[in-house]
């Protein structure tokens, strides 16, 4: 079935309402092992067990659309000194395909890993577009005071690969608050 035309207001309530959309929360009981901290994790958990980030996505719009697309709000906040952060994936090799960020609220970085080990990170704010190209792996870290909302749009046929980050023990750095600033530290669990 064709897909038609449509528009839509980017909050993720509007999103929500659209045909084929999915909701969801990632709880920090699924991220434990993203985090370097893992007594913070421990004392987080026993705290109760917070929603470090809500997504809102739309696969196969309307029918058979090619473009997938997802508005996504990492709430603010640390867990030891390390910012709330998505959980980071390549795109499977077999099915790879670009994907468009567009900050939209709040401020954070992008961090990029090439399938080679080349590691980059780019800003996230409202009203730039991030460009991620084929075999570049993509987290999302929010390191301001309000949620960090981003849109993200990719090929329908993609399928994400999680394992690799996790075989790699997460990403080469990690981003840290130290008295208020930002920092980037090398992650001691990396290996190429
Ligand atoms: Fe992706």
């Amino acid at each position: 079935m064709p897909t038609n035309p449509f528009a839509f207001p980017l909050t993720m309530e509007a999103i929500a309402r659209l045909p084929g959309a999915s909701t969801g929360s990632n709880h920090l009981s699924q991220l434990r092992s993203v985090f370097g901290d893992q007594a913070a994790v421990d004392a987080a958990l026993r705290a109760g067990d917070p929603v470090l980030y809500d997504f809102t996505a739309v696969r196969k719009a309307g029918g058979d659309a090619m473009l997938s697309f997802g508005l996504t709000a990492i709430h603010p906040g640390t867990v030891g000194a390390e910012y709330h952060m998505t959980r980071g994936h390549f795109h499977a090799e077999a099915s790879d395909g670009d994907e468009l960020y567009l900050g939209v609220a709040g401020r954070g970085l992008l961090l990029l890993l090439s399938r080679t080990g080349e590691f980059r990170t780019v800003e996230i704010t409202p009203g730039v577009l991030l460009y991620t190209p084929l075999g570049w792996a993509h987290r999302t870290v929010n390191t301001g005071s309000e949620d960090l909302l981003f849109l993200s749009a990719w090929p329908e046929a993609t399928r994400y690969d999680y394992e690799e980050i996790t075989r790699r023990g997460g990403f080469p750095q990690r981003v840290m608050c130290e008295g208020g600033q930002v920092i980037l530290v090398e992650n001691p669990n990396y290996r190429a």
